[in-house]
């Protein structure tokens, strides 16, 4: 965000504040914001949650929380102190009323005291089955009528599948403005997934290749070593589809292929990456065995260590048929990317983390060099490498120096690391900031949440109606099952990983 802009007084009430999300991510994003002078001079923090805590003890936990999880490592003290006055805990029922009034109580308050009307932002850091209650009850405890004022920021999952996000979308719509609802893909927070809007439209240079004439097909992988842990009571009704695929790759999946936007504002970016989900090829019952896979890992070994499969996690079920795994093979039906396949894959516990998308441009339209020359003859590539890696790469042959001609593989790096000195901010920093600053380019609108469900039901509905009989089906610390090889073989391509050096 430019420097020019600027934030309002601001009050966050934040459900769930004793949560995961809170300690990990949220306290962590607004200290920053703090210390970089982004928090205007009035602003307030109302932490929520089930447990009695003082305002000391809930400030107590929080410090905890940053020196734990802050990417600058442990906080100043003499900092801390001055952004601790600023918090402030409510014990909560959600579903009770008196609760709203409280909330009302203490905005008021601090409106006297600030002699200014504040933004204020409602964030549900909580469980979905909390998300219409909350909003239901500031509807009704008159917090959420200003339009201008108040806004609602709602975490993932949207709805389960498509019925229910359509519901939620309803029910939010008749409280408020499509303008105060604020829902978080967290991945468009993220720096490098901002900048491929950047490289894209703002160098002349890819433009004019970024179409079916010269690319042959894209990958988006995003591959994690992590297992579900102590998440499965979520996850075992989600899945990779609906935990990642529907929202984080479907959208960085958009960003590859949407049209230019005729400008930077949120109205006009949003209906591009519309315009591609609506764009997309439809399953039809016989696509699916061919075009989606899925996977679900096995207990193994990771870094020396045994871990169990996702059927043996905490509280996970014995017999669940839940994908930790999934790999979708998509086509955008429309001028620029008729027939180019876009190959999606995501899993849990795999060989390495690392999020990616690679786009392999189409080969030489003639073979100029004899065939010896070529050592390790490749077609060009672009990579983009979102995370832990951040960098973009793109992939060229050269002549190696020598006495003979041989041609290899060389890489045009643009490395983060190497070309800026300061750290990128979370996701979650920008994402909190541009909820002060009203901007919602970078969160997801109903129409488009909606959309991602309404491509990806078939295959959620065929895979629920059909139990897999071969899971578990990879094994942990592998880059996943078989099938998933298969799925991308059958058309020539193999998935890519970047080795750890960068040269593949
Ligand atoms: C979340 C998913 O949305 O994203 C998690 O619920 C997943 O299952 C996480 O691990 C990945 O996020 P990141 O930022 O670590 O890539």
């Amino acid at each position: 965000m430019s420097s020019s802009k600027e934030t309002q007084p601001t009050i966050f009430v934040i459900f769930g504040g004793t949560g995961d999300l809170n300690a990990r991510k949220l306290t962590p994003a607004l200290y920053h914001l703090y210390l970089d002078g982004w928090l205007p001079k009035h602003f307030a923090i109302i932490g929520s949650g089930r447990t009695p805590l003082s305002d000391d003890e809930f400030r107590t936990k929080l410090l905890d929380d940053i020196n734990q999880f802050s990417r600058t490592g442990k906080a100043d003290k003499d900092t801390w102190k001055e952004f601790a006055q600023h918090i402030v805990y409510q014990a909560a029922d959600v579903k009770d009323a008196t609760t709203y009034k409280k909330f009302g109580q203490r905005i008021a308050d601090y409106e006297k005291e600030w002699s200014v009307q504040p933004n204020v932002i409602y964030y549900l850091a909580v469980a979905p089955e909390f998300f219409p209650i909350i909003a239901s009850n500031l509807a009704k405890s008159k917090l959420a009528s200003d339009t201008k004022c108040t806004r609602i920021v709602i975490e993932k999952p949207f709805g389960h599948d498509l019925e229910s996000s359509r519901e939620l979308n309803r029910l939010l719509s008749d409280i408020f403005d499509e303008r105060q609802i604020y829902r978080i893909d967290h991945y468009l927070g993220k720096e490098t997934v901002q900048n491929i809007m950047a490289f894209r439209f703002a160098n002349a240079l890819f433009e004019p290749l970024w179409n079916r004439n010269y690319i042959e097909h894209v990958q988006i992988s995003v591959t994690e070593q992590l297992g579900v842990g102590e998440r499965s009571g979520y996850y075992d009704g989600a899945g990779a589809m609906r935990d990642m695929i529907q929202n984080h790759l479907l959208q960085l999946l958009c960003l590859v292929a949407m049209e230019p936007p005729v400008n930077f504002t949120a109205d006009e970016v949003r209906n591009r990456k519309v315009d591609v989900l609506r764009a997309m090829r439809r399953f039809t019952p016989e696509d699916i065995r061919e075009s989606a896979v899925r996977g679900q890992y096995a207990a193994g070994w990771m870094k020396g260590e045994q871990v169990p499969g996702y059927r043996e996690e905490p509280g996970a079920n014995p017999k669940s048929n839940t994908e930790t795994f999934a790999a979708v093979k998509f086509f955008v039906d429309n001028w620029r990317w008729q027939d180019v396949p876009f190959y999606v894959r995501t899993g849990k516990r795999m060989h390495r983390s690392a999020s990616s998308i690679t786009i392999q441009f189409r080969d030489v339209p003639h073979f100029v060099f004899p065939p010896e020359t070529a050592e390790s003859w490749q077609q060009n590539r672009l990579v983009i490498s979102i995370q832990p890696e951040m960098s973009i790469r793109l992939q060229v042959q050269a002549k190696r120096p020598g006495l003979d001609m041989m041609l290899n593989t060389v890489d045009m790096v643009f490395d983060y690391k190497g070309t800026y000195t300061s750290q990128a901010p979370e996701a979650y920093e920008t994402l909190l900031l541009d909820t002060m600053l009203g901007d919602q380019t970078l969160f997801m609108r109903g129409d488009q949440v909606e959309a991602a469900w309404d491509l990806l039901m078939p295959i959620l509905n065929s895979w629920q109606g059909r139990a897999s009989q071969s899971f578990p089906n990879y094994s942990a610390d592998s880059w996943g099952p078989e099938v998933a090889e298969a799925l991308i073989a059958r058309d020539g391509f193999h998935w890519f990983t970047l080795p750890l050096n960068g040269n593949e």
